[in-house]
């Protein structure tokens, strides 16, 4: 008889006693994956541990691109703390439970989703790579992870959409000072097939962030993030009101800035560098990007331009979960933005803990802050989450590998959380959010 090499892959199919049938094989396929490149010598591209994530990116990454993504506010007390709390919880470990079928799927504002996973809204990711949210868009979509357009992306909405095919899409908003614009975008967001409006209220004013501070760093200065507005009709209807301040003598370090804001504004550089156009823009933008005088009545305004559903982000305490809920929204999304906004705050988790028990099951509660692995998005939705929202993890591996390293970390992701749900004796993301997580003492 003759005998036949087998590749290590093919040993791995033929190793295996049972059919193949999904997460029914004792090695899901993720894993399966890494393990059968790992015999090629091919490693993941992306540290599986955050700090190394973080590490990494920090050696690699232009200083003014890792300060942005990882700083937070004041010391950073509030990112950390957010951190820490996952760790205050425990997941019990079950036995003997037959957990070879296991479903991620999951069903949010009547569509059915992969998983109770999504991407966050993270803006100014032109600062850490060229076409940054275009290739966020692609990752999302072979990884069939819905995405949250951030208002203050880096490539138009209608180009993200474009790439996502049928995953899902969601917008945030940013309540800006025009209300002829607030509209403007949100019309955009339901012409490109975004299933909800996320509208962002913890960031009236940007957070005091001293590594940004430190290097006199702000994307929007370059017109990095204002991919939205430049795209937008109406914004580009008043441009040509703008009257340019002065703005201090002129040095290297303002030509180059000019420059920049020049190249990312897009069309004819020498017609930007003439008219003065991304000035006038970027000037705009600083002038109305936010409201410090919104409130719960305004939201009115937005029910009336839309008939999607509206998610409220950064509610972090009972009464503001009881506004909400009378302001007839359709969701609530717990988050301290990272960390980034108030230093010495509460973390998001406790938050979470908290809003739940005010909302019981009338309306879905949504999750970020301090999301690192697919434990502690196991932990979101044991306490209650519909769904979960990744941030700096999928910002940092853009950096590092682009399309492919959002692709991995999302992937990641979704392989730990699969796993977790098998250790905890979990079948489905029901079975999730009816356990007990244990609270540490
Ligand atoms: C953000 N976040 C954010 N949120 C939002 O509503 N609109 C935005 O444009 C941004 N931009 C943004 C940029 C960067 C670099 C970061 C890190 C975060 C907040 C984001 O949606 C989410 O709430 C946090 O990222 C969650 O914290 P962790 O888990 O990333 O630490
Ligand atoms: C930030 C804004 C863009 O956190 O949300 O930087």
């Amino acid at each position: 008889m003759k005998t036949q090499m087998l590749g290590t892959g093919e040993w791995f199919r033929k190793a295996n006693f049972l059919p193949m049938k999904q997460h029914v094989d004792s090695v899901p396929p993720y894993q399966r994956e890494i393990y059968q490149k790992g015999t090629r010598g091919q490693l993941p591209r992306i540290p599986l541990h955050f700090e190394e994530l973080q590490a990494r990116a920090q050696r690699e990454l232009p200083a003014r691109a890792f300060a942005y993504v990882a700083g937070g506010a004041g010391q950073e007390s509030t990112q950390r703390a957010n951190r820490l709390a996952f760790e205050d919880w425990c997941i019990q470990a079950r036995m003997l439970r037959d957990v070879s079928r296991r479903n991620l799927t999951t069903t949010v504002f009547g569509r059915e989703w992969r998983a109770p996973l999504m991407l966050s809204p993270v803006g100014a990711l032109g600062l850490v790579r060229e076409q940054a949210d275009a290739l966020v868009a692609r990752a999302a979509a072979r990884a069939r992870t819905p995405m949250v357009f951030s208002n203050q992306a880096s490539v138009k909405m209608e180009t993200c959409a474009s790439l996502l095919g049928d995953t899902p899409r969601w917008f945030q908003l940013y309540w800006s000072k025009s209300n002829e614009l607030v509209a403007s975008l949100v019309s955009r967001a339901e012409a490109c097939g975004c299933e909800a409006i996320v509208v962002t209220l913890d960031t009236p004013l940007l957070g005091w962030r001293p590594r940004d501070l430190q290097l006199g760093s702000l994307p929007f200065t370059r017109a990095i993030g204002l991919a939205q507005y430049l795209s937008d009709p109406v914004f580009q209807s008043h441009l040509d009101e703008v009257k340019l301040r002065p703005s201090g003598p002129i040095t290297l370090n303002s030509l180059e800035v000019f420059y920049e804001a020049c190249r990312n504004y897009g069309g004819s550089l020498w017609k930007n560098l003439r008219t003065r156009r991304p000035l006038k823009a970027v000037q705009q933008f600083i002038d109305i990007y936010s409201r410090t005088d919104l409130t719960w009545g305004d939201l009115e305004f937005l029910r009336k331009h839309t008939r999607l559903p509206i998610v409220l982000k950064g509610i972090l305490c009972r009464e503001d979960a009881r506004l909400a809920l009378e302001a007839g929204v359709d969701g609530i999304w717990v988050s301290n933005h990272g960390g980034r906004q108030v230093d010495g705050g509460r973390t998001s988790l406790d938050a979470l803990v908290e809003v739940m028990a005010e909302v019981q099951e009338r309306l879905p509660v949504f999750f970020d802050s301090g999301v690192r692995s697919g434990a502690d998005v196991f932990k979101a939705l044991a306490l209650g989450a519909t769904a979960v929202g990744l941030g700096r993890p999928f910002a940092l591996a853009l950096g590092l590998a682009g399309e492919e390293g959002v692709l991995e970390v999302l992937e990641s992701t979704l392989a730990e959380l699969d796993l977790t749900m098998a250790f905890a004796g979990c079948c489905s993301i029901e079975d999730i959010r009816a356990t007990s997580l244990l609270r540490k003492q």
